[in-house]
């Protein structure tokens, strides 16, 4: 679906990340470094610091202490315009489909007669092919966050963030997106993503991050998390147990 395979997105690290609010630690990340090739997927309970943790990686927040480096820099306007992010609730312009993916296109400075082909092609992948004169408030829930997606992509980002994208999604909507997310890794976008379905982040994941209460408490290729996870927190979320 790209033009262009760009060159591997590199390593995103996290240096002594922390944030508190009124005397609460909300995040807490000495270090944590993604490198690998493979979607990265964060679990952990309800307010362990995931959302969090994203906004940071995408600098949409400052922390109050620590830092995020790509590839030994920190992390900079250049970085930010190749990263791109999906939300749980997707936000689109009071706009018709194709006019939401225009309005990134022409931001992008894509010349006009490119942008309606490049229109067509993600329209296709989104499988919105039909639904380019709708109004994009107007499309159902697996439909509006396809479209949120396919804005995302526009972008060439070499970073995908998402944060649980499929969490108000059925069955048939979330395989949608998690083919979506797939074919977007195998072209080379590095994709981190927040998601609270073990089975899920079985189906997506080469490497997990758990996190709970702010921190990292395990990182680690998918099969081992998942298997024989190696932190008590990471075992009692993956058995279903209440986490505290
Ligand atoms: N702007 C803020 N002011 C104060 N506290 C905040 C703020 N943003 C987040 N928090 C707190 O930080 C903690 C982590 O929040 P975060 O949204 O990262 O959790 P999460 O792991 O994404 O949870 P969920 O699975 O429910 O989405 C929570 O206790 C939350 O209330
Ligand atoms: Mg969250």
């Amino acid at each position: 679906m790209r033009d262009v395979v760009t060159e591997a997105p590199g390593t995103l690290e996290v240096r002594g990340l922390s944030i508190a609010h009124e005397g609460k630690v909300l995040l807490d990340v000495p270090h944590l470094c993604l490198d690998g090739p493979g979607p990265t997927l964060i679990l952990g309970p309800n307010g362990a610091g995931k959302s969090l943790l994203l906004r940071c990686l995408h600098g949409l927040i400052q922390p109050d202490r620590g830092r995020v480096c790509q590839n030994g820099v920190l992390l900079n306007a250049s970085h930010k315009a190749r990263q791109a992010m999906v939300f749980q609730r997707p936000v689109l312009l009071r706009r018709s489909v194709a006019a939401n993916l225009d309005f990134v296109l022409k931001r992008k400075s894509m010349p006009r007669v490119q942008r309606k082909p490049r229109i067509d092609d993600l329209l296709a992948e989104g499988g919105l092919d039909g639904k380019a004169r709708q109004p994009a408030r107007s499309l159902s829930g697996g439909e509006a966050q396809r479209l949120a997606i396919l804005r995302a992509l526009a972008l060439d980002p070499e970073t995908l963030f998402l944060d649980e994208p499929t969490s108000a999604l059925d069955p048939s909507a979330t395989q949608m997106i998690e083919r979506m997310v797939l074919r977007a890794s195998a072209q080379g976008v590095r994709i981190v993503m927040v998601t609270h379905d073990i089975g899920q982040a079985r189906r997506l994941a080469t490497e997990i991050v758990m996190m709970q209460a702010g921190r990292v408490v395990e990182q680690g290729l998918a099969r081992q998390v998942l298997e024989a996870p190696k932190s008590d927190e990471s075992r009692r979320y993956l058995d279903g147990g209440l986490v505290t």
